[in-house]
Formats: structure tokens, C-alpha cells, sequence
């Protein structure tokens, strides 16, 4: 396999530094070429003195000031068309997309606009721009492969196999922290028990989407735009022990599925060298280890995420801008200690009945819808 270059956008973050890891185990097949974060110059610092690289971004202009004056040196680029001029800059072969929330898309698109291939982990570009998203790597020619565990196993498990002949798509959620809590005492939940995944370690903003199930509300976004599947062909399956990733029906009733132990390694991995496989020095799964597996129907009336993202899915236009945005808001007030859990999706649906209908096309059309949204939930007052 020739050597990859890759440019690593979010590269401070939990997904961001699982890659890092992966690459490292592997300086033969992948060359780091570019890394980029939000304002945690501390960090990126380090990684740019333990992998000599010298490409390097920060989404926040004053920490990119910052950077410059640590590493005269280095290229630095600055703000979100700063990140955009980075992949012009670098010309990777692969972009790594694991900058979180909506702010991740502009550099994606350059990415597809530049028919680059993307290792895409931020879920919001594909639910706020789906189809643009999707239409810029078709005109390129470019490849979107997912690192989310359940999208990379749906990818896998539809390697050789024709779209048409999808049946429907299972997808499993671990249920988050309060699968089992009655719902009554969500809303006095904190943000330090919404934080506890009980099987993934990620980011803040992830692991309260996770605790919402907003993001497995995101993940049927995913699957339509990644695979082309309506959203009523998508039925979420709660599956607490997250070994199974997700599955697949055919037209046959055959049931296709990818298992595998709770390690994001695995689909960052293979999304680094897809369409090929290399072995990985991580525990395997033993299945006679014992664990039983369980599955459930998912509780929408505790959990509205789930229910809201579905109809902002169908309702399409800009609903699923206006989703993304007013989440976004919903999930930084929760954890900055500013409205209880509960009031998450209140909030979204608030903002979801207060939009005016207009569909966003360009992306200064969709980031001005997803701004709009994001102060409309922020400054509303609980009801
Ligand atoms: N973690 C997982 O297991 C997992 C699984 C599936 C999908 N995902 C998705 O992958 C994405 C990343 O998740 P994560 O858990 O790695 O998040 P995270 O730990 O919060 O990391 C986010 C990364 O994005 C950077 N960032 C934030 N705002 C930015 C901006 N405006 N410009 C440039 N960089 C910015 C952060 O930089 P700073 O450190 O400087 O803030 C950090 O490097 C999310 O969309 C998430 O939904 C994550």
C-alpha cells in the first residue's frame, strides 16, 4: 500500500487523537501532513513537536496567533477559511474530518470540491448539508468513508453488495447513561453523570448528543445521505453492550452485521486504509466470553431527540439545519449549567416550530440558518 498523507482536522479531540495513534503504529503506510484544532494550542503544540509537523490550523484566529509565535517556523492557518486554505495547502490524499459540530463542514467540502477523499467522524455536515455534502464528492469524484462505528459498519457490510438491494438498516445504540433511569429523574440529571458514557470514551458535545440520543437521531441522517436509504428504512435498535456496530437486511431477509469490541481504533483504522485491512494490535472479541446480547426498542417519549431528528429529516428544507444549530446551543447551555437535560429538547423543538420554512441551498445560506438557530435557542427563556 503507498504511503497516505493525511491531514488531521480536529486533531486535539478524542477521535482526533485515537488517528494519531493509529498513524503512529504505521509510520510506513500514512505520513501526517497537517494538523488542525479549535484554540487548545497547548495541545496541538505537542502534537506538532512529536509527529515534526509543520502544516497547522486553529479554528480560532487568537490561537492561531498564539501557534505562530511557538512555531516561527511553521505554516499557521487561522479561522474557518483558514482551514479551508489548509487543504488547498497540504494537499493530503486523505483528510481526516473530526472537528465537532457544524464548524467541521467548510473544510470538508473543500476537501470533496478538491476531489480528496475524507475520513469523515463529524456527523453535522451530513445532517445540516447532506445533499450538498454528498453532491460535492459525487461531482469530484471524490470518497467519503465513515469512521463512526455504526456508519463504518454499514460501509463494510455493504462492500459488494448493490444499494438497491437494502431491505433496511439496524441501527444499534448503546442507550447512553440513562437507559435505565426512570424518566421522571432526568431532569434533575447534572452534566457530569450525562458525561459518564457507560461504553464510549468521546467528546463533550458527543457524549451528551449520546445521553439525548440526538446523536443516534444524527447517525439516520448519515445512513440516508451515505447510503442512500429513506429515513423510515432506518430503525434504531438499542443494543447496550455496543458490540454489534449495526446491521443490515437485504431484499433476501439476510441479515449482515459487524461485531467487534467497543474500540474506535477499529474504524478509524480501517478508514485510513480502506479498501484494504492491516492487522491491529487491540484485544479481540471472544464470544464465548459470555456476555449475553440485548436489544430494545428505543424509548422515544423519554428521549424526543430521537423523534425530532426524525421529522426534521422528513420535513427536509431546513429543518435539519435548524436541528443541528439549535442542538448545538441546547448541549453547551446544558453543560455550562444554564437549563436542566430535559430542557434539550424542548429547546430544539422550540426552534424547530419557530422556523420560518425557508430552505437554505449555499453553504452562507445554511451557516446563517445554523447561526440563526444557535441564538434563537440561546437566548429563549424557559417556558
Ligand atoms: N469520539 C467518538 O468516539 C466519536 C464517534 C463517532 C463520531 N464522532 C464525531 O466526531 C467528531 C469529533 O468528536 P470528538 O469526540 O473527537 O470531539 P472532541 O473530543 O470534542 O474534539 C473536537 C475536536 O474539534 C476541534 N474543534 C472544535 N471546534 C473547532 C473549530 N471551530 N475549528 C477547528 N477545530 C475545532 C477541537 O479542538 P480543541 O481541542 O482546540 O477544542 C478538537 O480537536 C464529532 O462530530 C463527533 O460527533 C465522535
Amino acid at each position: 500500500m503507498p504511503e497516505k498523507r493525511i491531514l488531521l482536522l480536529g486533531s486535539t479531540g478524542s477521535i482526533g487523537r485515537q488517528t494519531l495513534d493509529v498513524i503512529s503504529r504505521a509510520p510506513e503506510l500514512f505520513d501526517g501532513v497537517g494538523l488542525a484544532a479549535g484554540s487548545n494550542v497547548e495541545a496541538l503544540g505537542e502534537q506538532a513537536l512529536a509527529t515534526q509537523c509543520r502544516c497547522l490550523g486553529m479554528g480560532f484566529a487568537p490561537a492561531a496567533e498564539r501557534l505562530r509565535e511557538e512555531f516561527p517556523d511553521a505554516e499557521v492557518f487561522a479561522g474557518a477559511e483558514g482551514l479551508v486554505e489548509m487543504v488547498e495547502a497540504c494537499r493530503p490524499d486523505l483528510v481526516v474530518g473530526a472537528i465537532s459540530g457544524f464548524s467541521g463542514l467548510p473544510s470538508i467540502l473543500a476537501a470533496l470540491e478538491a476531489g480528496i477523499n475524507v475520513a469523515l467522524a463529524n456527523k453535522e455536515p451530513l445532517v445540516a448539508a447532506g445533499e450538498l455534502v454528498t453532491r460535492t464528492a459525487d461531482a469530484s469524484g471524490a470518497e467519503i468513508i465513515p469512521i463512526d462505528s455504526e456508519l463504518s459498519a454499514i460501509f463494510q457490510c455493504l462492500k459488494g453488495e448493490s444499494r438497491a438491494d437494502i431491505k433496511r438498516i439496524m441501527l444499534t445504540a448503546s442507550g447512553g447513561p440513562f437507559a435505565q433511569l426512570p424518566a421522571e429523574e432526568l431532569a434533575s440529571v447534572t452534566p457530569e453523570q450525562a458525561l459518564a458514557h457507560p461504553t464510549w470514551r468521546m467528546g463533550r458535545k458527543v457524549t451528551i448528543d449520546s445521553a439525548t440520543l440526538a446523536n443516534k437521531g444524527f447517525e439516520i441522517f448519515e445512513m440516508r445521505w451515505l447510503f442512500g436509504v429513506s429515513f423510515s428504512q432506518v430503525q434504531v435498535v438499542v443494543h447496550h453492550q455496543s458490540i454489534i456496530h449495526s446491521l443490515v437486511e437485504f431484499c433476501d431477509t439476510s441479515i449482515l452485521a459487524q461485531i467487534g469490541r467497543p474500540d474506535m481504533r477499529v474504524p478509524i483504522q480501517y478508514a485510513l486504509t480502506h479498501p484494504q485491512r492491516i492487522p491491529i494490535s487491540i484485544e479481540a472479541l471472544d464470544l464465548v466470553e459470555g456476555r449475553p446480547l440485548t436489544f430494545a426498542e428505543p424509548d422515544v417519549e423519554k428521549f424526543p431527540c430521537l423523534r425530532l431528528a426524525r421529522e426534521a429529516g422528513e420535513a427536509g428544507g431546513g429543518y435539519p439545519v435548524v436541528l443541528t444549530g439549535a442542538d448545538e446551543a441546547a448541549v453547551e447551555l446544558f453543560l455550562n449549567g444554564s437549563i436542566r437535560f430535559v430542557d434539550i429538547p424542548a429547546r430544539i423543538e422550540r426552534a424547530l416550530d419557530a422556523y420560518d420554512g425557508t430552505a437554505p441551498n449555499r453553504l452562507d445560506e445554511i451557516r446563517n440558518l445554523n447561526d440563526w438557530a444557535y441564538e434563537y435557542v440561546t437566548e429563549l427563556d424557559d417556558e
